[in-house]
């Protein structure tokens, strides 16, 4: 009787106090977070997001997406790796708010178009897929930005890599910043100061940097992104004499000197559309495939140099700190409360 009567009213306690909570701080602090360090420090910790958020609202939300990335991946492995890198990409721009998805309109100017997106990011169709299966179950409810981190998680489990605990309810932003996706996602012929100055610039450490990285586990990369490499490392027309030499002329057979600039090679050769720790054990043999890969371990930080000894030596390792590492990411300055919105269609605001 007692718990009968006092269940569904603790509930609903809970509810409402659940929703005010984030409905007056939200309001009355438009896009802020808290973060451990304080502020401009890690912003890891964002209150307004659980993986519980559409326990209620749309629980099949985790089953829709995984059923689409099953059927795509099945078609293309590639797709995993594509979906992935789009997280990354958007989290890095204005936050993980789906502003990576807009499409050029009289008021968007998109960031699909921008140096490291145009000609590069892959797997528009399938976030549409999902969003449209998921309109279907559950209208206007479940966010682009939410998807595209579900994509980026269920495509590194369905890859044989970790599962994690994926906090959710990021809202949709209705800008993009091209400008902010050339100047802040970092280049692959960075020096190692180079990306960690771009990582701590999101809150991020030299140990999300390795960690991250690793999702170089799987995909593919363009000659146009490592030819520098082969051909003119240093402005001295020499390659870059820590590339292992039978790798070097593989690399050279694909990516002459001229043209050929969209042809691709295995970010991890050892084992393309695996996720695992290769990734690192190629780096240990001078066989990593970008610049940004191999400065990893050839730079002059010593941490980051230690881990990618480490998590080549310590598959688990590698994986429990990816899935860290990911959720920090995808934490990343979160639209909640009132910002943004749920679009209806993730190319277009609403
Ligand atoms: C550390 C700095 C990073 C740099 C400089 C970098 C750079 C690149 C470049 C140049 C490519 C090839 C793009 C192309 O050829 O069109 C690529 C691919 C990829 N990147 Fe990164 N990346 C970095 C970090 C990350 C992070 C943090 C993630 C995800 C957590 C990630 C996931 C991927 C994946 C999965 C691919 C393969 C995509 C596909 O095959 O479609 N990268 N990256
Ligand atoms: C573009 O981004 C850079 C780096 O964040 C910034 O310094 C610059 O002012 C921005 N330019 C415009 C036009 O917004
Ligand atoms: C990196 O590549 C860009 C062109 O893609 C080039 O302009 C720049 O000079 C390169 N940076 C370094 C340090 O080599």
């Amino acid at each position: 009787m007692f718990s009968l009567f006092t269940m569904p009213l603790i509930k609903v306690i809970f509810l409402v106090l659940t929703f005010l909570s984030t409905a007056t701080f939200s309001k009355a602090n438009p896009g802020f977070h808290f973060g451990w360090n304080g502020h401009g420090g890690n912003r890891d910790i964002s209150f307004g997001l659980s993986p519980q958020f559409y326990q209620f609202s749309c629980p099949q939300t985790n089953d829709i997406v995984m059923s689409v990335l099953e059927k795509a991946i099945s078609k293309d492995m590639r797709i995993a790796a594509s979906l992935l890198r789009l997280h990354f990409h958007d989290c890095f721009v204005q936050g993980c708010d789906a502003s990576i998805l807009l499409d050029n309109s009289a008021k968007i100017v998109s960031e699909k178009n921008s140096k490291p997106n145009k000609n590069s990011i892959r797997g528009l169709e399938v976030i549409d897929e999902i969003k449209s299966k998921l309109e279907e179950a559950c209208p206007q409810t479940v966010s682009c930005a939410d998807i595209v981190a579900l994509a980026a998680r269920g495509s590194t489990v369905l890859s044989g890599g970790p599962n994690w605990e994926l906090p959710l309810g990021r809202r949709d932003s209705k800008t993009a910043s091209l400008n902010g996706s050339n100047n802040h996602i970092p280049p692959p012929n960075a020096t190692i100061e180079k990306l960690i100055t771009f990582f701590k610039r999101q809150g991020l450490d030299e140990v999300d940097l390795v960690a991250l990285s690793g999702a170089h586990t799987i995909g593919v990369a363009r000659c146009a992104t490592f030819k520098q490499r082969l051909y003119n490392q240093n402005g001295n027309n020499q390659p870059d004499q820590n590339l292992e030499k039978s790798f070097f002329f593989d690399l050279k057979n694909v990516c002459p000197k001229s043209g050929a600039d969209n042809r691709i090679s295995p970010l991890d050769f050892g084992s393309p559309s695996m996720f695992d720790n290769t990734y690192f054990k190629l780096i240990l043999r001078g066989k990593g495939l970008l610049n940004s890969d191999e400065v990893l371990l050839t730079g002059s930080v010593k941490e980051t140099q230690e881990l990618v000894k480490k998590y080549a030596q310590d598959e688990s390792l590698f994986f429990e700190q990816f899935a860290m590492s990911m959720t920090k990411m995808g934490n990343l300055r979160p639209l909640t409360g009132f910002n943004g919105e749920v679009r209806k269609n993730c190319r277009h605001v609403n």
